[in-house]
């Protein structure tokens, strides 16, 4: 296949999917077909219903995996499982013939065959992520150019960076980050795009694990606003959060960022390309907000087999402007808003959002700790 990217009517468009966190499903399990199995495939077949419904809808021109989507150890000869629920897991991706891309989530990294999963990928024709040999570390880490709609001239770049794994002093932080000699890499690469093309072209990043940067689209909850905020990640796990005015969408949880700041941030604001940045990792945070002037978007999970919240598991969907390449716009598009109804989930789970199972959990520790109180005051009242 052609694997030059390029606008199509003026226009490119990018489909990302979060954090799917597919389970293996094998021969043997479905020989003996019991409930578990039975689950394993609904939760399946709701995600590709949800990834080929946007598909369908936006026909992108690129789609972006985030990375955790089939971390599974598989024991047998030639990795033969692995790769064949791969193909399974992608089987909408890879019917459409859109090209894809894809960076390594934290869980690939915990999976000791990092190597077969990267060999696994490449297996397919229409991913077209391959690992810039360049790149110090890690896997898939790449740039792709894409040019207008004549094929003329490059006019968006697009990155593809791995984020790693888990940092070694778990006090310090428990997500490892894009370290100083991946930010040397991408800097000296962003220079040599910059002067080859005698002028700095507009660039969207993708990787799994957010920047610490992220943390600055929330504030801190007043008290009587605690059971609609978001409970804060490590270090801020005492504090409770709500997005910052002019934050778009839902924050469901703190952001799960390193908590040590390399300075891949300031890279971008140094180098003046990255103009958006999407993550996954955080499984149920689909917000999108400005930091100094850079778009960083959340993509929850696109599946159902991760924690999440009901049925708004969802693809996001990123636009440039071939007028404007520097102008980039987004959204979000849920399972539900789809039209779609679930089949791995019951009735209650399938109909509430993120916030109402979030308010329930409250209200129910809420009562929980009432019940407690009023019963030693009965106690007590008994005694004496
Ligand atoms: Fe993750
Ligand atoms: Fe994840």
């Amino acid at each position: 296949m052609n694997k030059t990217l390029k606008f199509k009517n003026g226009k490119f468009t990018i489909m990302t999917l979060g954090d799917i966190h597919e389970h293996m499903i094998t021969e043997k399990e479905l020989e003996v077909m019991n409930d578990e199995t039975k689950l394993k495939l609904r939760k399946r077949a709701d995600m590709h219903r949800l990834v080929a419904k946007g598909i369908s809808t936006f026909n992108p021109d690129l789609i972006v995996l985030l990375g955790d989507t089939l971390c599974e150890k598989d024991e047998s000869e030639g990795f033969k499982v692995f790769r064949e629920q791969l193909t399974d897991v992608l089987k909408p991706i890879l019917d459409s013939g859109i090209p894809f891309c894809y960076v390594l989530g934290n869980h690939e990294h915990d999976n000791l065959q990092e190597e077969q999963i990267v060999e696994a990928y490449k297996q397919y024709e229409t991913m077209i992520g391959v690992n810039d040999e360049t790149a110090p570390r890690g896997n898939f880490n790449c740039n792709i150019l894409v040019k207008n709609s004549e094929g003329t001239e490059d006019i968006l770049n697009l990155w593809f960076i791995d984020s790693n794994n888990l940092c070694d002093d778990r006090e310090l932080s428990m997500y490892d980050w894009v370290h100083q000699d991946q930010i040397e890499w991408y800097e000296k690469k962003s220079k040599k795009i910059a002067d080859e093309h005698k002028r700095v072209i507009p660039a969207i990043l993708f990787q799994h694990i957010p920047v610490y940067e992220e943390n600055y689209v929330m504030r801190e909850a007043k008290f009587y606003e605690r059971p609609f905020a978001a409970l804060g990640h490590h270090k801020f796990s005492d504090k409770y959060y709500m997005k910052k005015p002019g934050v778009k969408g839902y924050l469901g949880e703190g952001p799960c960022s390193p908590m040590y700041n390399a300075g891949q941030f300031e890279s971008w604001k140094k180098m003046g390309d990255v103009k958006a940045a999407f993550f996954g990792h955080d499984h149920l945070n689909d917000f999108t907000g400005i930091v100094r002037n850079i778009i960083l978007g959340q993509n929850k999970t696109s599946g159902f087999c991760c924690y999440t919240d009901g049925c708004r598991s969802l693809v996001r969907i990123i636009t440039v402007n071939e007028e404007n390449p520097w102008k980039i716009e987004t959204s979000v598009h849920h399972f539900r808003e789809f039209g779609l109804k679930p089949t791995c989930l019951g009735p209650i789970a399938g109909r509430i959002t993120d916030r109402q199972s979030m308010a329930c959990h409250a209200i129910g520790k809420f009562a929980l700790i009432a019940c407690g109180i009023l019963g030693i005051a009965g106690i007590i009242s008994l005694l004496f």
